[in-house]
């Protein structure tokens, strides 16, 4: 063959490579109102950044005449290229060849892109849409998905890793996005579940659609399986071009500095009447997450799961921080299961890569009950603590009001290494709220009482102010300092400043057992 023919037979090949499951099949993705695999990785990567790996690729199945059904890259799209300048690794299911489903020839192409990304401390991106373990590879599937299960446990913790769903995701393909660090859905084109609605329904006669069983808006509301239900697929590419802006690189690395043009000693007077004057009023903490960040932009995650606790990444002064906060507005901000399952898969995220943690804090304490107590609340709270304590990145907590018992301790308490801890001058820092601890401590008194209303009361006043306060903690250093609500950005931007060289550990081992 000559040179020249060679070249021909080179441009054929890619040009069929490119058409994927051919032209029919993509014109049905698009009547559907998809997106191709090959359109996703445009949408997400710089133009002209992608570098697409095996895309002659081809399985080895003989069973089920599959030696004639043939597509070159297999159902898959892999490579790597630039988001917004930075490397990423990226795979996208190609919907249009045997639905995406997964053969050995395809896992391999995913592994790739895996352990180039592990080895080189660059992020890897999957984009899923399949049908799941190509059926006539038996074994060879399953065996495919396991290895790719084995890199993202690898993986984990070394370079950030988003999985995008963007169609069909199920059985124990759920999996790999599951062991990922954050996943996108797609409402009403995504869905997640470990078996279908007709499995549901021979086994539990139970009539469940497919958006209600593994929906987005049912992972982001009920299961907290995913972070982010987007209202279309440019929303999805979107959050997770945004998403990214705030990670770093790898373990290694820190979060790139963007440049900040919002002043850093930007005063929030608002912040200093946004207590309100009732103890069990409630105000927006979000209103203060964004009174203090630059911009005022704060950036989401998980925002309808567990919504008593917030949490998100945002930056001060240009550098990327992620801020966990008890939100008064829902639930008085209470410490639950889920909100505290959602608080600690955050900040060990956090921990895992470099990203420094503000905590404001409003918490009334744990929900009580036998809800609570029989779905494990002592063992969920404690996946929270477990959390901020073994936690080595820059930590600085804000007292916005309530602080109470166990959840004071739970919520980057000083005790838990955090290195700064301010409070509001409008802090209640105490064993519990003034009306529970004077029935316990004047009982006795308020028995014997003429007015037992008014004797209680009184205790009432007396225990807030000698207890309810920021100043028993500050004295004993326990806070850092008292700091006037309208300050607070400044304040942060100094303390993160003074701990941003921050350099701390724990015992060697080979890892410890958080409360599972
Ligand atoms: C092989 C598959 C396939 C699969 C679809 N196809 N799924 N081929 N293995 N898993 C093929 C179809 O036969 C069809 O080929 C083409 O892909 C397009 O599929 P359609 O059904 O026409 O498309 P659509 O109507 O859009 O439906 C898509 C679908 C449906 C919802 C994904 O195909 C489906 O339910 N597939 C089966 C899903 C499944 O049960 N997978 C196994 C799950 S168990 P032709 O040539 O006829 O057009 C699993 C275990 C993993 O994944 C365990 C990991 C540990």
């Amino acid at each position: 063959m000559s040179t020249r023919a060679k070249l021909e037979e080179l441009k054929k090949k890619r040009a069929q490579s490119l058409e994927g499951g051919g032209k029919a099949r993509i014109d049905k993705i698009h009547a559907a109102g998809k997106k191709t695999a090959r359109e996703r990785i445009a949408a997400l990567l710089d133009p002209g950044s992608f570098e697409e790996y095996d895309a002659f690729k081809l399985h080895r199945c003989y069973n089920f005449g599959m030696e004639k059904v043939k597509f070159l890259g297999d159902g898959i799209v892999t490579g790597y290229g630039r988001i917004n300048g930075r490397p990423v690794y990226l795979y996208a299911q190609d919907f249009s060849v045997l639905a995406g489903s997964l053969s050995g020839t395809l896992a391999e192409k995913i592994c790739k892109v895996m352990d180039l990304g592990m080895k080189n401390g660059i992020p890897v991106i999957g984009l899923n849409d399949s049908g799941g373990a190509r059926i006539q590879e038996g074994i060879e599937a399953l065996a495919g998905y396991t290895e790719i299960f084995t890199r993202n446990v690898l993986s984990s913790g070394v370079v950030p890793q988003i999985s995008g769903i963007f169609g069909p995701c199920a059985g124990g393909a759920v999996y790999s996005p599951a062991l990922t660090d954050f996943i996108i859905m797609v409402k009403q084109q995504s869905y997640m579940f470990l078996t279908g609605p007709k499995v549901v329904k021979t086994v539990l006669h139970e009539d469940i659609t497919t958006e209600q069983l593994g929906g987005a808006v049912m992972h982001t509301t009920k299961s907290g399986v995913t972070d982010y239900a987007a209202e279309d697929e440019d929303d999805a590419i979107q959050y997770i071009k945004d998403l990214l802006s705030y990670l770093p690189q790898n373990n290694l690395e820190n979060p790139p500095d963007v440049p900040c043009d919002d002043p850093i000693t930007r005063q929030a007077p608002e912040l200093n009447d946004i207590i309100p004057d009732n103890p069990n009023a409630a105000y927006d903490i979000k209103a203060v997450i964004k009174a203090t960040v630059d911009n005022g932009v704060f950036f989401e995650i998980k925002k309808n799961f567990a919504p008593n606790i917030v949490v998100g990444f945002a930056r001060y002064n240009g550098k990327s921080v992620g801020i966990v906060a008890n939100q008064p507005a829902y639930y008085a901000g209470v410490l639950d299961i889920n909100s505290s399952i959602k608080g600690a898969r955050f900040v060990r995220f956090c921990d895992c890569f470099n990203i420094p943690v503000i905590t404001f804090v409003d918490v009334p304490g744990f929900l009580p009950g036998s809800e609570q107590e029989f779905g494990g609340v002592i063992r969920n709270g404690a996946k929270l603590l477990f959390a901020y304590a073994e936690s080595t990145i820059p930590k600085v907590t804000v007292i916005t009001r309530k602080a109470y018992g166990g959840a004071y301790c739970v919520m980057s308490s000083k005790h838990l290494r955090t290195d700064i801890n301010y409070s509001w001058p409008t802090g209640e820092i105490a064993v519990m709220g003034s009306k529970g601890a004077v029935e316990v401590l004047y009982a006795k008194g308020a028995k014997d009482a003429e007015d037992p209303k008014a004797f209680l009361a009184e205790k009432e006043d007396e225990y807030n102010t000698n207890f309810s306060n920021p100043y028993c903690a500050a004295e004993r250093g326990y806070i850092d300092d008292v700091i006037e609500p309208a300050e607070t950005r400044f304040r942060i931007i100094n303390a993160l400043e003074s701990i941003q060289g921050k350099r701390d550990t724990i015992p060697m081992k080979k890892h410890g057992n958080i409360p599972l």
